[in-house]
């Protein structure tokens, strides 16, 4: 089979053998359980210290395990390469810390993942590093907001936390002079290529979906060759790389990324049609409902809804607790895209004690909750949100 005829079959046949090119002749992902790599030769160690992804030199510049996983992911986003870190959050810092310095300009969205908007906000203007915030939901306003000749980096997600707000990704890719990346981890490859709108960098938190059965940590960024080695040349110094294990359960949850997503989709669609008609919920935010704001564009740019959605109940702070503390199917847990279904309340954990305009800025109000739809049958998951409701009502 020639490379173009592999490269013609859909994604998510090719996830289920994407980076298993050098397997020699194991069907499974093979582990390279190994920190380092004997040399042959003063030379070849040479040329593995310095060449971006060598992958038998040292584990923290490179691994066959992760080597593998980066493939596959460059492979499904249409990109030249990929680096793997120990987390999502070690994706992110390193591009952002790797790629710019003291007197450059960020320009990022406000609706972010916590941990973005802190990096941000916290350590880049201690590095010198300003950062401007718009609203990623709006037309024109990264392009707005750059700074020529100072703006080195455009940080944006889709869909993004907390609402599920969809960022225009032919929009973001026409714009030119800085790097623009994209936080792809609600999407994965399966429902949005941002590189293929000319998007320069994309990137995920593995530990979700990608991984999808909550047993691994894992970051991974894919684009261009001259820009993933640029970022490995700081990934081998910052040694947030990923662990082998984990990209081995990484390429795992490849295999069956395709058939999770169109599940969770549909529960997560489901789901959110019997919210949207409680009397005690206000509101919903589900990229495939026709009341989400920018149904259309989701449309456009997105193949599946995805599992994720978010909603307001009626009662506020109390009726958000007792509906998180009441579900029996989907359990109180921090992350998203696994076979579980994940309920987080952010007013009573992650946002406590924010002022109601700081709930304002941040889209989440007192009674938000976020529902992260696993593989339970969605019969069970309908009761059981139904139940909970009705618990809640008694704070309300
Ligand atoms: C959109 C998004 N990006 C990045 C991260 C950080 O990923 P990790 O927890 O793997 O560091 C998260 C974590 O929830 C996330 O939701």
């Amino acid at each position: 089979m020639t490379d173009e005829a592999a490269a013609s079959r859909r994604l998510e046949t090719r996830a289920i053998r994407a980076g298993r090119g050098g397997n020699d002749t194991a069907l499974a992902p093979v582990l390279w359980a190994t920190t380092t790599f004997v040399t042959p030769t003063v030379e070849e160690g040479r040329r593995m210290a310095t060449e971006a992804g060598a992958d038998r030199f040292y584990t923290r510049y490179g691994n066959p395990t992760v080597a593998a996983f980066e493939d596959a992911i460059a492979d499904l986003e249409g990109a030249e390469s990929a680096r793997a870190f120990a987390s999502g959050m070690g994706a992110i810092s390193a591009v952002v810390l790797g790629l710019c310095s003291k007197g450059d300009h960020i320009v990022a969205q406000k609706q972010l993942y916590a941990g973005t908007q802190l990096l941000l906000q916290t350590a880049c203007p201690r590095f010198g590093i300003d950062v401007t915030f718009v609203d990623g939901t709006e037309p024109g306003a990264f392009a707005r907001a750059i700074i020529p000749g100072k703006t080195m980096l455009v940080v944006a997600e889709t869909p993004a936390n907390p609402r599920l707000g969809i960022v225009d990704l032919e929009e973001l890719g026409a714009i030119k002079g800085p790097i623009t990346m994209v936080d792809s981890t609600f999407a994965t490859p399966l429902i949005q290529r941002p590189l293929e709108y000319g998007v320069d960098l994309v990137l995920h938190s593995a530990t979700k979906a990608i991984a999808g059965h909550n047993d691994a940590t894992l970051g991974v960024v894919a684009g261009t060759d001259e820009l993933l080695t640029w970022l490995w040349s700081f990934a081998v110094l910052q040694g947030a790389n990923a662990a082998p294990f984990d990209a081995m359960n990484g390429l795992r949850g490849l295999r069956t990324l395709g058939v999770r997503l169109r599940q969770q989709t549909s529960t997560a669609q489901h789901l959110a049609e019997l919210l949207s008609d409680h009397p005690l919920v206000e509101n919903v935010s589900y990229p495939g409902l026709d009341s989400h704001p920018q149904r259309d564009l989701a449309k456009r740019q997105m193949e599946m809804s995805g599992g994720l959605l978010t909603f307001d109940i009626v009662g506020g702070l109390e009726a958000g607790r007792v509906f998180v503390e009441s579900t029996e199917i989907a359990q109180l847990a921090t992350s998203l895209g696994g076979p579980e279904t994940l309920v987080t309340h952010p007013a009573s954990t992650t946002h406590v004690g924010l002022t109601p305009e700081e709930f304002d800025a941040s889209g989440i109000g007192p009674g938000t909750v976020r529902l992260s739809a696993g593989l339970e049958h969605p019969l069970d998951l309908e009761a059981d949100l139904l139940q909970a409701l009705d618990r809640a009502r008694g704070a309300a």
